[in-house]
């Protein structure tokens, strides 16, 4: 391979200075911290330690991306350990950072591009080779989360990584349309998209309450579906690129036929009723739908779908189809008359129809049409991409009527799981390898019910990157603990990226708060998770103007306090040791006392007043847990009232509107110990 050299401002140069390599090479067995982890990784003696001479190399690589995002490996490098920077010339026989890249990359990216790579850290040199700039660009985010540091000075562990994604569509979808979400945020969520390997942003333009993207053939769609707030064809075109920087496709979303309000108030003429419409600002599945009779709709669509296909450069174009209610196709005499002539039978057949010319214009546009699960019927054939979002079956039941799937169910983030829950949904579990084939791979979807663009990073970051690794590395990685080790590594890089999902809670919150002492509210915050979507809705009537500023909508989705405190109790139970119960008494005290404390604050703020009956369920489930660890120091039977009303404090606690208190189980699990009728009692020694 003939080499091209390059030199960045910023050289890494090897020294081989003694040291111990981090020890481990797989999950469970401790350092490295990448994720999504590799396909093989075999650790080797040594470290490459970095100073501050970094010499960079690149062969055979004319690819812009690559030498670009080197240029920014080194810049966060830089930032991460304060190295000046150096001047450029280098000498490239002294580069410890070589890039070989066997080709340059197509125009436009696809499923079926290259992101494998192979990495080699020696204590004299950095080596990363790939067939295609974009596992360069795979192998590159891997180099800067290996970046660790001991007693003497920055370093990477010596070893040798073979890896390629599992499944070669892992995307993340953000609906801009209930909420919109500035250009910049959009960026911060590539960046931190690249970091954990995922390829494809799913970008849902389109919706009830507001259709974003600049038309210049049909203006009335911004500027009255858009209501000033979409993005200019200069912006998207923007967005593409950044996007392709990173190794990222972007997948446009435009819901149709239903999910079509804010298109709708635009050009009323398309609907299956007559208008007006009207941007929609509440949350639902509602009415408004497309005439899938009218030839004036079609004729429309390819136009809109032309001029939307030029902006968008990706060989897939996503159409929505969910959740069509048929209220006005049924209650429209001319719809009735043409689902009789044409021998429809239902709407699931008129729904079918429209969609199979839907993927007639798409074809001729040289798109290829992804759409919900609400797409798949008999006459539309496998040559769509259907992506899963309700109950698990349809996910297998898609691939095996031979449509190529991408899974989602289970990677909602609004719900507000864990990120081990979304962890633990495997896309191709219970699957036939035949079905399993025609998985494309899965999105992690981030609607905007209660997002705006100050809590959307929080509500994404770092979870996603649990549904990345699932995504990427090999079915059996499945270790949760480490998946959180790793996890906490990644949070670190993501701030260092610039993302906001962690500096955002403490600068709302700060907003809310009545002056005076925090401490108290922050303690109490550390032991309180935001419910998901469906509770919220459940609790009162949301929409577009509900100021999201409240403390559920700032909260961290999990509480890290809750986890570790979760695993203590299990850990320690049925018999806790002296030392776990002084660590299970401490920590229930110092919360018991925060909430407490928190009280007084709480009331002095109108915005976190509705938060008191919160922390005096927290304080008293503290208390009573508290009190069960008496009970099971004393091995000590409780009396039977003790246990009726210990009941009805964790009944208390558990049905806290909107916010669950995270260390309600735990305490649950301490309650039940300590009762007899629950759990046989050990020795306590
Ligand atoms: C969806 O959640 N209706 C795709």
């Amino acid at each position: 391979m003939k080499a091209r050299s390059l030199f960045l401002a910023l050289c890494f140069m090897a020294a081989t200075l003694p040291a111990s390599a981090p020890e481990g090479g797989g999950p469970g067995g401790g350092a490295p911290s990448l994720m999504p982890w590799p396909q093989s990784l075999e650790s080797k003696p040594g470290v490459h330690r970095l100073t501050q001479n970094l010499t960079l190399s690149l062969e055979a690589c004319r690819d812009g991306r690559v030498t670009a995002a080197a240029g920014r490996l080194l810049e966060r490098v830089r930032l991460r350990t304060g190295f000046p920077p150096q001047p450029p010339g280098a000498d490239p026989r002294q580069a410890s950072l070589i890039l070989r890249c066997g080709g340059d990359g197509e125009p436009v990216q696809t499923p079926n591009t290259d992101e494998s790579y192979i990495l080699d850290i020696s204590p004299g040199a950095i080596l990363l080779e790939a067939p295609s700039p974009v596992g360069i660009l795979r192998g590159l985010e891997s180099i800067a989360q290996l970046i660790a540091l001991d007693s003497t000075s920055y370093l990477l562990p010596c070893l040798r990584i073979e890896d390629r994604p599992r499944f070669r569509w892992r995307g993340l979808h953000i609906d801009v349309a209930r909420h919109w979400e500035p250009v910049d945020v959009i960026l911060r969520n590539l960046d931190a998209m690249a970091a954990v390997k995922m390829n494809v942003f799913h970008w849902h333009l389109s919706d009830d309450q507001g259709f974003r993207v600049e038309s210049r053939r049909f203006p009335r769609l911004h500027e009255i579906g858009g209501e000033g707030k979409y993005y200019t064809q200069e912006q998207v075109r923007a967005v593409v690129a950044y996007a392709r920087d990173r190794g990222i496709r972007v997948l446009p979303e435009f819901e149709m036929p239903g999910h079509t309000t804010a298109w709708l108030a635009a050009y009323p003429e398309l609907a299956a009723a007559p208008g007006p419409y009207h941007v929609e600002s509440a949350w639902g599945v509602f009415d408004p739908s497309m005439d899938p009779s009218r030839e004036e709709v079609y004729a429309h669509l390819d136009a809109f779908i032309g001029e939307m296909a030029s902006l968008f450069p990706d060989g897939y174009f996503h159409v929505g189809g969910d959740e069509v209610n048929g209220k006005q196709w049924n209650s429209s005499a001319r719809i009735r008359e043409f689902k009789a002539g044409n021998g429809m039978k239902n709407n699931r057949q008129l729904q079918a129809y429209f969609t199979r010319r839907l993927e007639a214009i798409l074809d001729r546009h040289g798109k290829k049409m992804v759409g919900w699960d609400e797409i798949v019927h008999p006459s539309v054939p496998p040559t769509v991409t259907v992506q899963t979002w309700r109950l698990p079956p349809r996910f297998a039941e898609t691939l095996k009527l031979g449509y190529p799937g991408i899974l989602s169910r289970g990677y909602y983030l609004d719900h507000m799981h864990p990120a081990s829950w979304h962890y633990g949904i495997d896309p191709g579990a219970g699957l036939t390898t035949e079905d399993a084939g025609r998985i494309l791979g899965g999105e992690a979807c981030m609607w905007a019910e209660f997002v705006d663009e100050e809590i959307i990073e929080s509500r994404i970051w770092p979870r996603a990157a649990a549904i990345a690794e699932r995504l990427w590395s090999p079915a059996g990685v499945t270790d949760v603990e480490d998946m959180y080790r790793r996890l906490d590594s990644v949070d670190a890089e993501l701030e260092r990226l610039g993302v906001r999902h962690r500096s955002s809670f403490p600068r709302l919150l700060r907003n809310i708060l009545p002056g005076g002492e925090s401490l108290p509210v922050a303690a109490l915050a550390e032991i309180l998770s935001p419910r998901g979507l469906a509770e919220r809705q459940r609790a009162r009537r949301y929409t577009r103007e509900t100021p999201l500023r409240r403390l559920v909508d700032i909260l961290p989705p999990e509480s890290a306090v809750g986890r570790d405190f979760d695993l203590l109790v299990d850990r320690a139970l049925p018999v806790p040791s002296p030392a776990d119960r002084a660590a299970i008494r401490e920590s229930l005290e110092h919360w018991r006392r925060g909430a407490l404390k928190a009280v007084p604050v709480l009331e002095r703020s109108f915005v976190l007043a509705e938060i008191v009956p919160v922390a005096e369920s927290a304080a008293a489930a503290c208390a009573l847990g508290l009190e069960a660890l008496d009970r099971l120091e004393a091995a000590q039977a409780p009396p039977t009232a003790w246990a009726g009303e210990a009941e009805r404090v964790l009944e208390r606690a558990r049905k806290s509107p909107e916010i669950a208190i995270a260390i309600e189980p735990a305490i649950t699990k301490l309650v039940h110990a300590a009762d007899s009728r629950h759990a046989p009692r050990g020795t306590i020694p």
